[in-house]
This record gives structure tokens, sequence and C-alpha cells, in this order.
């Protein structure tokens, strides 16, 4: 199987890679630590041995009870918030099969969506799976008392907890303590793993699978891409390349990146990415603001700004090689619309040359254009994307000179939040 590959060559025109080199080789070491100690002794790194965040005996469990509820369930309610659900859904909303419906909920606090969820879910076969790594996040929690209290008056409460799958620490935490009382399958959310490092655990794997991916192709695609990085000499790491080049760019004033796309299903893809690399780097003063387009659509809205706008910002392109569709476009009877000129051609082809057409006038506009090149859309490839912007960020982050790993802004609204909702 084929990796994704960087080709940074667009950015050459813009920095020098000599200026890459010299990044990567004043962090040498730390660069080489990151790379083999595996994390070992370390609270945060448990993510990057994917066998033991994922290990076989899990991975059966996992697969068991997808099918249960791929069978009974009308709904799969999915109730979590950034890290706990971003991942999963990333790949259900790209490549699930849309049986069962799956409907996310804790992720905000509006009385409209809320009662829009619970009228949807009324009548219907319900299973639940709450995500919540200390069970202390507002939005989940309080959701999920609404929803436990419904599954309870509809199914009684034995039913409700077959029902009901809690991933959460399994330290006690007061989400595993309700699940025992109340016989709720109990999922762990590993303790050396920060929510949006999670995907490849039991966090995104139930529900990926129960969106009806296959999560061992997931998994292959990321245990490919560790071996690449974890093998590959430090000037042709496409991680340390990635971290080290966002760095070089950031040195030279461009602040924002955009993860571009000609792909529309990569939407919730590009939510999971934004928040892994703004909630890992945006901290202490410093760190690139990573923001996210899906083209063609956004060429007609941001793509002014990022042709003719201030030089602040470098894109990085998913390219899909193969874009896993085709339609022809159809001949007219007359030529009223004038576009007669690609009859017959099909839409991969017109996809293709409107990307082609955007990097060469982003370059030349001055914008440096990384790309990725991604062989196909399939579950295995986005196991090598998922795996390869968690170790990148931990790299770039790393470089950067901040914990990639903690998210000490977040609490700042939710200290002010709960001054007023708990003043005692
Ligand atoms: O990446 C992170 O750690 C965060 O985005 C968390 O996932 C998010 O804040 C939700 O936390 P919790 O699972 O504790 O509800």
């Amino acid at each position: 199987m084929r990796t994704i590959a960087l080709d940074y060559s667009g950015i050459l025109r813009n920095i020098n890679e000599k200026d890459i080199y010299e990044m990567i080789d004043s962090n040498r070491d730390m660069l080489s630590c990151i790379l083999h100690c595996e994390g070992k002794d370390s609270d945060v790194l448990g993510w990057v041995d994917i066998d033991i965040c994922a290990n076989e005996l899990l991975i059966r469990e996992i697969e068991q009870k997808a099918a249960e509820i791929r069978e009974k369930a009308d709904v799969f309610l999915l109730i979590g918030v950034g890290g706990s659900n971003q991942g999963a859904r990333a790949v259900i909303e790209s490549m699930g099969d849309g049986k069962p419906e799956i409907i996310y909920a804790g992720n905000n606090l509006s009385p409209d969506y809320l009662n829009r969820v619970m009228n949807k879910i009324k009548g219907k076969s319900i299973y639940v799976n709450v995500i919540a790594k200390n069970f202390a996040t507002l939005e989940p929690g309080i959701v999920f008392r609404v929803v436990r209290n419904y599954m309870e008056e509809v199914y009684g409460v034995e039913e409700a907890g077959k029902r009901i799958i809690a991933t959460g620490s399994l330290n006690n935490s007061s989400l595993e303590i309700l699940g025992k009382q109340k016989g709720y399958t109990l999922l762990p959310f590993p303790l050396d793993v920060g929510g949006r490092y999670s995907v490849l655990t039991a966090v995104g794997l139930l529900p990926i699978a129960v969106g009806g991916t296959d999560i061992r192709e997931i998994l292959a695609g990321a245990k490919d891409m560790k071996k690449t990085i974890q093998s590959a000499a430090l000037h042709e790491n496409p991680a340390v390349l990635y971290g080290a080049i966002r760095n070089v760019l950031l040195e030279k004033g461009y602040h924002i990146e955009i993860l571009a796309y000609f792909e529309p299903l990569l939407y919730y893809f590009s939510k999971w990415w934004v928040q892994l690399f703004g909630e890992s780097e945006g901290k202490d003063g410093k760190g690139i603001f990573p923001t996210a387009c899906s083209f063609s659509e956004d060429l007609h809205s941001l793509g002014q700004y990022i042709q003719d706008g201030q030089k602040i910002i470098f894109e990085t392109f998913l390219h899909l090689e193969d874009q896993g569709a085709a339609y022809t476009i159809p001949s007219g009877k007359e030529d009223v619309d004038g576009f007669a000129y690609i009859e017959g051609k099909d839409f991969t082809y017109l996809n293709e040359v409107a990307y082609e057409a955007t990097v060469k006038a982003h370059s030349e506009g001055g914008i440096p254009c990384i790309v990725l090149n991604i062989p196909k859309l399939t579950p295995y490839y986005m196991g090598q994307l998922f795996y390869f912007f968690k170790y990148a960020c931990y790299i770039s982050g790393s470089i950067l000179g901040i914990n990639p790993f903690d998210q000490p802004g977040v609490e700042a609204y939710k200290n002010n939040m709960f001054k007023v909702l708990k003043p005692f």
C-alpha cells in the first residue's frame, strides 16, 4: 500500500529548503526523542502506540457492540464535545453508510437544538454513546442527564442501561460510577490520551464502527503511517518536514494555515484538524491560526482574501488522487449554456483542473502551498491521515515550544460560566 505523500515544492518560492533543514537540525535531539521514545513514561502519549489503545480484545468488543447497535438501533445518539466526537464524525460523515442514523448532541447548549434532537428520537429505537474523559464538561454532562432520563422513562432502567455505552476514564470517574450503577457498557477513554488525540481509541472506534466503517482498515493505515514516521530519516520524514515547515512559515509571518480540499466529504475531517492544531498550538501567545476551506465553494468567499488579501496565509491542500466517483457531462441539445466545450468530459477532470488552477493562482499570488497527495478517500488512508496529523502536531507544537497536549485556555470561559451557574 502507498502512503500519503507530502509535496512542499510549492513553498520553495516563499522559503528556502535550507531554512527547513536548519529548523530540523536545531531540534535534532528533541525530534529523535519524539520519534523513538515511544511515549514511554509519559501521561499524554498513549496514542502513539496504536496496539495498546486499540488492542485485539477491545477491537472485538467494539465490533460486537457495534454489530448489536447496527442491528437494533434506528438512531445512535453520540454525546460528546471537542475531541470526544470530532474524529468519529470525520469518518462517519465522509464514509459511513447512514445506518443507523447518527445524531450528535452534547456539543452545544442550544435549547432549540436539544428540542429537535429529543423530537427526532421519539418513537425510535435508540442507543446512546456518551463520551467524556472526566465527565466534568457541562455540555455533554447535562445533555446526557436529559437523554438518560428519557431512556429510563421509555425503556425502564434495566433496558436503558443495556442501550447506553459510556466511554470515559476508568479511574473511578463519576461516569464510571454511574455506569456501574446503571449497568452501562463501559469503554475505556485511556488515561494517557487527550480528547483530540483519541480517535484511534474506543472514543472514536465505537461510533466509527456503528457508522459502518471497517475500523481494522483505519488502524492498518495508522500503523503503516506510524512505521513510515518512525523509520524515515529526519530530512525525509513527512511529519517532521510538515512540523518544521509550519514553524519556518510562522517565523516568516505566515500566521494562518488553511486546510483546503476539493471534496466536501472532508468537511468534518477539516473540523477535526482545526481542533487538533488550534487547541494544541494556540497558547502562550503563540501558534498558527488553523482554519479550513471547502473548494470550489469557498473560492467564492475566502478565495478573494487568500488571493489578494494580507500575505499572512499559507495553505495545505488535501489532494485526492483518485476521487472515487465519476459523472460525465451530458451533451446539450443546443449549446444555450455555452458549455459545449466540455461535453463528454467528467466532473473528476473538472475538479482536478479546478484544484490545479487554484494551487497555481494562489502560489503565483504569493501564498505558500503545501500538498498532501492522498491516493483515495478510504478508511485505510483516513487512518494514515489521522496518525500523520497527530504526530505532526506533536512535532510542530514541540518545535514551537508549547505543550501540545494541554488546553488551559479552554478553562477561561468555563470559569466565568461556573461563577454564574454555581456561585457558592
Ligand atoms: O482535546 C481535548 O482534550 C478537548 O477538546 C476535550 O476533548 C473536550 O474538551 C471534551 O472533554 P471531555 O471529554 O472531558 O468532555
